[in-house]
């Protein structure tokens, strides 16, 4: 089965909640640890389609594959141009092309909303990420040591940037 990148619909959400907390409950990639609800990522679906910013799945014949967003990196105006990516995929759909396949339409999108930035914040170790947004053209432009926990783990932020 091969996936198509679409954005995505309110019909979507569930499977993207279902995603978002299987990686708060078994990765490092999302630092929380109580579950989302529908209501949240509904806000924050619609927080981000209010702000034009995209969210996007990859679609395998009916099955939310993955998806992936940016939204902005920090808030003032003069960090316009910076958005601030996420992308998850779903277990079983890995090592596809399914993440590589997100980020080009996310990357595409960006710069034709004119952002000059993306940044990934990857939480560490997370090779599978640092490999994709690698491969992808992101350059590795900072660690900050320790700032997450979880787990009963403190986790280090390495800051990868694209310029677009
Ligand atoms: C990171 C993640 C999104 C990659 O998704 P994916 O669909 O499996 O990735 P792709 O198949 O598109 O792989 C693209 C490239 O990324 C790199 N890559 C992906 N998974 C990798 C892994 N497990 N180990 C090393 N490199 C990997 C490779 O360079 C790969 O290209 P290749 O397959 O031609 O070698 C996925 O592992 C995931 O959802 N991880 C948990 C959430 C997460 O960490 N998100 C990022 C937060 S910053």
């Amino acid at each position: 089965v091969t996936a198509s990148v679409r954005p995505a619909t309110p019909a979507d959400l569930p499977a993207i909640l279902a995603i978002h907390n299987h990686h708060i409950r078994h990765t490092l990639a999302i630092w929380r640890s109580e579950p989302a609800d529908l209501a949240e990522r509904t806000i924050w679906y619609e927080d981000r389609i209010r702000k034009g910013q995209p969210v996007l799945v990859a679609d395998a014949a009916g099955v939310v594959a993955g998806f992936a967003s940016y939204g902005d990196f920090r808030t003032g105006s003069g960090y316009a141009g910076t958005v601030e990516n996420s992308v998850y995929v779903a277990e079983g759909w890995h090592r596809r092309g399914i993440a590589r396949a997100l980020m080009a339409a996310l990357v595409a999108a960006a710069r034709q909303a004119g952002k000059h930035t993306m940044v990934a914040g990857v939480g560490l170790p997370n090779p599978a990420s640092v490999a994709l947004h690698g491969s992808l053209g992101f350059q590795e432009a900072g660690t900050l040591r320790g700032i997450g926990r979880k787990h009963g783990r403190a986790l280090d932020l390495m800051f990868m940037q694209l310029d677009l």
